[in-house]
């Protein structure tokens, strides 16, 4: 077949151009010159994942490219050598790009991302098991026209696809003002070979979330085909490296979906199927991949969707921003009765957005009021969280914080699309009520931008408030009977299961005790699941007989026993999308912890990525931890192993993040106000060594606990 040959002929180039520039690079830098990407825990992660070499210089790669030359290059025509030729494309193209990266950590220029990070693929982690984010999208080529590019990738964002672009496609989006980067889950990786980039993405998910050791090519590819949603979108003439390339994706199990008029006789249907017509590309792609997309109407002018989430709005973009200080500001869910509800209605007390002139701040206040038979009190806050999602993933909105430091803002481009005061409501009614079917019948939404009317209904948000904090004080892990498991990211790690208790939030730091408890109700078969912990088994560690069982079959057998309060023995597992993750430093008695956004090194040897590396895809690792930022101010911080008092180094930034909370702990547990200035960060050392006479100095308790090992 001719698919075949083009194929081979392709793979032959790509492998060909890897051995050239190996040779060059090998000639200038020498055999032992250091190759990496950054930020990786995976080194070059297609070789990791399919087999298992870990490559760090330069002369490693040599047997590797040799290997796949010998056997993977196959002129016979069959499919299966076709894939072979498409595998070893990616070993060409994961060569070629890793080249670039030799003495140089950032070889792109804006807008081009090259390699992403590990901590983009763990941060997408929870989105993606949760349906937010319900594919990944890889664009390729040039779009018949600008305009018809745009729209395809536009339509991707609306439906919370996560968008990878490479070649001309990239410009095309640009020149019609297409928002791509990061911020907009539309990553343009670059030209040519930085598509592999998307499936060295891919990879690192099966390295990291499922728990696939390196080097096992089945297993991995078995991954890929059952747990990654992604698809390609190849546009324009196909020669025969993008042939060789589409090749790779489907080795890797990935379907395509080409705009060229492909006869018969070159598709593979179900794999690689034509659809010239640009308006039927994403359903088809989304069919072919089964992703099954919940459609919700939103009756807006702006495009909704989760892309829109890490858009900032800058004060001179804004045509009128709310509250954040400069003008009161608040929101509140409320419960209310059938008969105070009107389903649908949405009322703006004070001016409209016509009547605002440009640049200028009012008051915003936002109730909603919610009906629903299996509504609880307990809710309202979960919910009331949600806003801030709801109202970012509108193109041209922005939203910080929360409750009465709520802060706003509609960009002139919105204004001028038609948004309107009242489209708050619409937008908020129509996600609540997709969103939570099974607690949410009514919902009434009203907004209040009168500087009169909002000091007074202020007063009711913060009594409401008040009330809550005080029952979230009593929420202890003593005072329910119940904890939930979570097991939402069973789809990427499927041995791992959370146990989330009233003092302990999932390692995403996204589900709260209460937040498991509402989607239980949502849906009950779904994957939060209460469980009564009856016989208490260590209650210093925190093992329960009913837990250990749960945890037996839910992980698939691979777990026994867990103990919920020590680092030390049997700690909870991670999947892999944590927050922050804590290790032994044995020389100072104590705990780091660092985090996602820290990229710096740390005293334990290693920076987050490479700590994340070693821990994950459900499985225990005594030392070290996987956990939620705000899980380090809880009283049931690793009791077993000293609490707080552990902690001898953490970022900066964390500190910060958690500074008033981290003081009055430190209070409470008599380690006094000042506990926090004896915890080392990046500014003390990044190593035990540097650290420790700045602990014995500070006269940290930690070194006069007991032994942690
Ligand atoms: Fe995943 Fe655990 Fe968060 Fe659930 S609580 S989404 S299992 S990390
Ligand atoms: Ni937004
Ligand atoms: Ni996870």
């Amino acid at each position: 077949k001719q698919i075949c040959e083009l194929a081979y002929q392709g793979a032959s180039t790509a492998v060909g151009l890897a051995e050239k520039l190996l040779t060059e690079a090998i000639e200038k830098h020498g055999a032992e010159a250091p190759v990496k990407y950054p930020d990786t825990a995976y080194k070059l992660p297609i070789v990791t994942a399919l087999s298992g070499e870990d490559i760090t210089t330069l002369g490693e790669i040599v047997p590797v490219l040799q290997r796949i030359k010998a056997n993977n290059l196959r002129p016979e025509p069959e499919l299966g050598n076709a894939l072979l030729s498409g595998e070893a494309t990616l070993y060409a193209g994961e060569i070629i790009e890793a080249l670039r990266y030799v003495g140089n950590d950032q070889p792109d220029e804006a807008p081009y991302t090259g390699f992403l990070p590990d901590r983009i693929l763990r941060k997408c982690g929870v989105p993606l098991v949760d349906g937010t984010i319900p594919g990944v999208a890889v664009i390729t080529g040039k779009a018949k026209d600008a305009k018809a590019g745009a729209a395809l990738v536009k339509d991707l964002q609306s439906k919370g696809i996560l968008v990878m672009l490479v070649n001309d496609i990239i410009e095309q989006c640009i020149a019609e003002n297409i928002k791509v980067g990061l911020d907009y889950l539309t990553l343009p990786l670059g030209k040519f070979t930085q598509i592999v980039h998307a499936v060295n993405f891919a990879a690192r998910a099966g390295l990291a979330f499922g728990g696939v050791p390196k080097g096992e090519r089945e297993r991995m590819l078995e991954y890929q085909k059952n747990r990654v949603p992604a698809f390609v979108i190849a546009l324009g003439e196909l020669d025969a490296v993008t042939v060789a390339i589409g090749a790779g994706a489907l080795f890797m199990g990935f379907p395509i979906v080409t705009d060229q008029a492909l006869p018969p006789e070159l598709q593979i249907p179900g794999l690689l199927e034509p659809q010239p017509d640009y308006d039927k590309i994403v359903k088809l792609a989304l069919e072919l991949r089964n992703i099954k997309l919940k459609i919700v109407d939103i009756p807006v002018p702006i495009t909704v969707g989760p892309a829109f989430e890490g858009e900032t709005i800058r004060k001179k973009e804004a045509w009128v921003e709310f509250g954040g200080g400069r003008s009161p500001g608040f929101e509140l869910v409320r419960m209310a009765d059938a008969d105070h509800v009107e389903d649908g209605k949405i009322e703006v007390v004070g001016p409209e957005i016509d009547e605002m002139p440009e640049g200028s701040v009012f008051p915003m206040g936002i109730i909603v009021d919610i009906y629903g038979r299996k509504m609880q009190e307990d809710f309202e806050g979960v919910l009331e969280r949600r806003i801030h999602y709801f109202i970012n993933y509108g193109e041209g909105l922005w939203h910080v914080a929360q409750r009465d430091l709520c802060w706003l803002r509609i960009s002139k481009g919105a204004k001028e699309a038609g948004f309107k005061i009242r489209h708050f409501g619409e937008l908020l009614i129509a996600k609540f009520k997709s969103d939570y079917p099974a607690i949410v019948d009514r919902v009434q939404v009203t907004l209040i931008t009168d500087a009169q009317v909002i000091d007074e209904k202020i007063k009711i948000a913060r009594e409401k408030y008040q009330a809550r904090d005080a029952r979230l004080k009593g929420l202890t892990d003593e005072s329910v009977d119940t904890f939930y498991s979570c097991t939402l990211c069973q789809s990427f790690a499927p041995n791992h299961v959370c146990i989330v208790s009233p003092e302990r939030v999932g390692l995403c730091g996204a589900v709260s005790w209460l937040d498991a408890k509402a989607s239980n109700e949502i849906t009950p078969t779904g994957p939060n699941q209460p469980i009564t912990k009856g016989e208490c088994l260590d209650e210093a560690k925190g093992m329960w007989k009913n837990l250990n069982d749960f945890l037996y079959t839910s992980s698939n057998r691979t777990l026994e026993e867990v103990n919920l309060y020590t680092l030390m023995d049997k700690p909870m597992t991670s999947c892999g999308c944590f927050e922050a993750i804590m290790a032994v430093l044995p020389l100072t008695n104590g705990v780091m912890i660092t985090t996602r956004e820290h990229s710096g090194d740390t005293p334990c040897g290693m920076s987050f990525s490479t700590l994340a590396g070693t821990c994950g895809g459900g499985v225990q690792t005594p030392g070290f931890m996987g956990i939620g930022r705000r899980y380090v101010v809880s009283s049931k911080f690793i009791p077993a192993d000293g609490g707080l008092g552990r902690i001898v180094w953490m970022p900066k930034e964390l500190k910060e993040y958690l500074k008033d909370e981290l003081a009055e702990r430190a209070v409470q547990l008599g380690l006094g106000a000042d506990f926090v200035d004896k915890i080392a960060d990046e500014t003390v050392g990044i190593t035990e060594e540097e650290i420790l006479p700045f602990l014995e100095e500070r006269q940290h308790p930690a070194l006069k606990m007991d032994p942690l090992m």
